[in-house]
C-alpha cells in the first residue's frame, strides 16, 4: 500500500501514490467522475473517482460512500488551482472503513440546539474545526510567551476553601463533609507562588455558576493567570499588551487557512502596542455622550463595554474602576482610595473584556478591613493574609479568558464555539 499521508502534507508529494486514511466531507456525483471531499482532522482535499481508471469495487465505493463514513484513498496527487486546497488526489484505490447511515448534520441550516445537543458530531465540520484549530494555537502562544518571558508555570488548585471572584457564582461541592468549591481563578495562589518564584503562571479551567446566559458568558473556561512581584498597574498593562499582541500574530501567521474559512477580516487584527488607555472617570464622561449613563460606581455591561471600544482599532485599556465595584484583593489608589489600581483589557469590535486584572493589595491592615467589607470568612483566608504578613511587595497581575479571547481572534458570534464542548447555562450535555 502507498504511504500514509496527511493532507497537511500533500503538497510535498505532488505526483507521489500517497494513501490518505479519513472520513468523506462531501461528495458531487457526476456519472462517470465522482467527486469526494475527504477530510482526516488536517486538511480537506478533493479525491477524484473516474470509473475508466480504477477497479469496479473501488468505483462502487465512491458510488456508495456516504456523509461521514471513514475511508481509506489512495491515488496520486495533483497541483490543481481550482481544487479546494490547491491539491486533487486521483484515485486508484478506495475502501470503506464503516458506511455512515444517515449523518444528522446535513449542509443545510441547522438551529443551535441541534447543533449543540450533537457537538460531538459538529466539531467535524469545518468552521468548528477551524474554531478550534486557532484555539491551540492561542494556548500555545500564550504558554510560549510566558515561558519565555520569565514566568513560570505553578499549577493551582481547582477544589477550593473559598471565594475569590465574589460568592454569587460559586460552584459548591463536598470535601469530605466539608464545604468546598471549584476554583473561580488561580489568582490567591498565585500570590502565594510569586513570592517563591518572583514571576508564575497558571492555566486550567475554572468554573463560575453564572446565571446569565449571555454570548460572552461559559460556566466552565480556561484562564491563563500570570502573576508578578515587585509589578504596579503600568507594568501589568505593559505585560497585557505585550501578550494580546504576540497571540493574535501568531494566531495570524500559523492560522491564516482556519481564518479564512471564518471568513474572518484580518485586517482588523493587525495590532502592536502601545494599547490606548483611559480611566473608568474618562469612559463615564464617553459613556454619557453616547448617551448610556451609568452612575459612578456600577461596572459595566456588555453595552458600555461595546460602546467603549468599537470605535478603536485595537484593545482598549480601562482602569482604576470604583473600589466598590471590583474583587476584594484590588490595591486602593493612593491617589483616591475610592479608586481601586484595576485594569481591564476591552477588545475591539465590540467583543468587550478578555482580561481582568491589577495591582493587588499589599497592606495586611486594608486587606483585613477588605475582607470584612465583603464579607468573607476570615478563618479561608488566614493562608492569604499571611502573604502580607512575610515580606508583602507590591505586585500585579491578571487573567485572560481564552475563549473571549479566540471569540474575538474568530470574530464568532457566540462564546460557546470557541471550546470543544461548552458548559452554559442549562447545558452539560454532552
Ligand atoms: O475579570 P475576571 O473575573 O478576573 C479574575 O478572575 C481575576 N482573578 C484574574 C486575575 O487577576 N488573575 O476574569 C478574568 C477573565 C475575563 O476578563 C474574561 O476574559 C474571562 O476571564 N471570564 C470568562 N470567560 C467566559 N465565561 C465567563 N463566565 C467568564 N468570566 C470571566
Ligand atoms: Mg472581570
Amino acid at each position: 500500500m502507498a504511504e500514509h499521508v496527511y493532507i497537511r502534507d500533500v503538497a510535498s508529494h505532488v505526483g507521489q501514490q500517497i494513501t490518505v486514511k479519513g472520513w468523506l466531507y462531501n461528495k458531487r456525483d457526476k456519472g462517470k467522475l465522482q467527486f469526494l471531499l475527504v477530510r482526516d482532522g488536517t486538511g480537506i482535499i478533493q479525491a477524484v473517482a473516474f470509473r475508466d481508471e480504477i477497479s469496479t469495487e473501488a468505483f462502487a465505493a465512491a458510488i456508495n460512500v456516504t456523509q461521514e463514513s471513514s475511508l481509506i484513498a489512495t491515488g496520486s496527487v495533483r497541483a490543481d488551482k481550482r481544487a479546494p486546497g490547491g491539491f486533487e488526489l486521483s484515485l486508484s484505490d478506495l475502501q470503506i472503513v464503516q458506511l455512515a447511515q444517515d449523518y444528522p448534520i446535513s449542509p443545510k441550516e441547522h438551529g443551535i440546539d441541534f447543533l449543540m445537543d450533537r457537538r460531538h458530531l459538529w466539531l467535524r465540520s469545518t468552521q468548528q474545526w477551524a474554531i478550534i484549530r486557532v484555539r491551540a494555537t492561542v494556548i500555545r502562544a500564550i504558554r510560549d510567551w510566558l515561558d519565555n518571558n520569565g514566568f513560570i508555570l505553578v499549577d493551582t488548585p481547582i477544589l477550593t476553601p473559598a471565594a475569590c471572584e465574589g460568592t454569587t457564582t460559586l460552584f459548591e461541592t463536598q470535601y469530605f463533609g466539608e464545604k468546598a468549591y471549584l476554583a473561580q481563578s488561580g489568582q490567591l495562589y498565585n500570590e502565594a507562588t510569586i513570592m517563591a518564584f518572583g514571576r508564575t503562571y497558571c492555566f486550567g479551567p475554572t468554573f463560575r455558576a453564572e446565571k446569565s446566559k449571555t454570548r460572552r458568558h461559559l460556566i466552565e473556561f480556561w484562564m491563563v493567570e500570570p502573576e508578578m512581584a515587585y509589578a504596579d498597574l503600568d507594568e501589568c498593562m505593559r505585560v497585557e499588551e505585550e501578550l494580546v499582541s504576540y497571540i493574535v500574530q501568531r494566531a495570524l501567521e500559523e492560522r491564516a487557512e482556519e481564518l479564512k474559512v471564518l471568513e474572518r477580516d484580518t485586517s482588523k487584527l493587525h495590532i502592536a502596542p502601545p494599547f490606548p488607555r483611559m480611566s473608568y472617570d474618562e469612559a463615564l464622561v464617553i459613556l454619557k455622550k453616547a448617551s448610556e449613563e451609568l452612575p459612578w460606581g456600577e461596572d459595566f455591561g456588555a453595552p458600555h463595554e461595546t460602546i467603549l471600544a468599537s470605535e478603536r482599532d485595537k484593545p482598549l485599556f480601562v482602569h482604576r474602576y470604583p473600589a466598590q465595584c471590583k474583587a476584594f484583593y484590588m490595591e486602593a489608589d493612593p491617589q483616591n482610595p475610592k479608586l481601586s489600581l484595576s485594569v481591564d483589557l476591552l477588545a475591539p469590535e465590540g467583543y468587550g473584556e478578555i482580561i481582568g486584572g491589577g495591582q493587588r493589595t499589599a497592606s495586611l491592615e486594608l486587606l483585613e478591613r477588605r475582607l470584612e467589607e465583603h464579607k468573607l470568612p476570615r478563618e479561608a483566608f488566614e493562608w492569604y493574609l499571611d502573604l502580607r504578613r512575610y515580606g508583602s511587595v507590591p505586585h500585579s497581575g491578571f487573567g485572560l479568558g481564552v475563549e473571549r479571547t479566540v471569540t474575538w481572534i474568530c470574530g464568532v458570534h457566540h462564546i460557546r464555539e470557541t471550546i470543544p464542548f461548552p458548559r452554559t447555562l442549562g447545558r452539560i450535555y454532552p
